[in-house]
């Protein structure tokens, strides 16, 4: 199927993706009939394109390589803002990627809305929009007959949304329990080696896991945005941010740690969401795990879930939980889900 992308919010993760639809074009249209085009792409700091019949994608990621920008692109209409291009381009799927407000959700949260009115498809990666408005999105996304995916928003690729909601369909899940959030789970683990906290940190803002301001990682914001996506969309719940009980890493010590890994324990910043008799009670806390705990075993950015179901007992996934294609792969499996849906439909 033809499918016309707009990218609103070009950074890191955008890049990835334009280099995995550029890499595996071929593969996609043999394997999967799934021909995209990206039409747009709109970026305040890195430029905005428009041209209706497609952007040259390799053009695209040598000037990003070349100049960090996209400004010397020919052929094509520049300087559309993020609410032009989503409202006036060709494109039938936006994809937003701006960076992330778990206050206000903005500047996503405006996007999402008018390109779901717009009776446009979204997929994002932005965790503040969904977390502050999922069922709000989700029912205009029902009213203007368009899809809405954001798997990236948790755990990256690795498949957590997309599998509890369609292989895992029919299944009750009591309690999800993860360690979410990479940069925290990677200071952990340094420092059972010896490492200090603010080395440890430092090394993880070096290898990019660390958000902009690290206070979200380390206070356990992100995992609280990452809970309550999973709480609200996996498990009906309605939680907002107050509902989430917190505790961030900052305050274990290095000998604390490093006690618990003489015993085989290891500290982990886990966020969890219970269902109980009239709610989902959320937590994002440290926890001491034993060795035969699943996540226990789970080092350095890695990320992993447990579900517990009613029929399948624990079910774990394990996998990256932040990265430049790790999380441009998470677009790409929303745009083929999006893809086979349309094609189904279609007949
Ligand atoms: N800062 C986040 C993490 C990035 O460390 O997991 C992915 O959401």
């Amino acid at each position: 199927m033809q499918s016309k992308l707009a990218i609103v919010g070009l950074g890191t993760v955008g890049k990835g993706l334009i280099e995995l639809l550029y890499e595996k074009s071929n593969f996609l249209s043999e394997k999967y009939h799934f021909n995209p085009t990206v039409v747009a792409i709109s970026d305040p700091r890195v430029g905005s394109l428009y041209n209706e019949s497609g952007l040259d994608l390799k053009r695209i990621l040598s000037l990003l390589d070349r100049d960090g920008n996209i400004k010397d692109y020919p052929d094509a209409i520049s300087g559309w803002d993020s609410l032009k291009t989503i409202k006036e381009s060709n494109a039938d799927t936006i994809i937003e990627l701006t960076p992330t407000n778990l206050e206000t959700g903005e500047p996503g949260l405006p996007f999402i809305r008018t390109a779901l009115k717009a009776g446009k498809d979204v997929v994002t990666t932005n965790k503040g929009p969904i977390a502050l408005a999922y069922r709000e999105l989700q029912e205009l996304a029902n009213e203007n007959n368009c899809m809405l995916r954001f798997e990236g928003t948790v755990i990256a690729g690795t498949p957590a949304l997309n599998l509890a909601l369609s292989p895992l369909a029919g299944i009750n899940i009591t309690e999800v329990r993860g360690i979410v959030n990479g940069t925290t789970n990677y200071i952990l683990t340094r420092m059972e080696s010896g490492m200090s906290y603010e080395e440890a940190l430092k090394e993880a803002q070096l290898k990019g896991y660390a958000e902009a301001i690290p206070d979200a990682d380390v206070k356990g914001w992100d995992a609280v945005a990452k809970i309550i996506i999973i709480a609200n969309v996996l498990m009906g719940g309605n939680v907002t941010v107050k509902d989430v009980e917190r505790e961030g890493i900052d305050s274990i010590t290095l000998k604390e740690v490093e006690e618990a890994a003489k015993e085989n324990k290891h500290w982990k910043l886990i966020g969890r969401a219970t269902k109980l008799d009239r709610e989902i009670k959320t937590r994002v806390s440290p926890e001491k795990l034993d060795e035969d705990d699943p996540l226990s075993q789970v080092a350095g950015a890695t990320n992993a879930i447990c579900f517990t179901t009613d029929i399948l007992g624990d079910v774990t996934i394990i996998g990256p939980g932040a990265g430049k294609r790790e999380t441009g792969f998470a677009i790409l499996s929303d745009l083929l889900d999006i893809n086979r849906l349309k094609e189904f439909c279609s007949g």
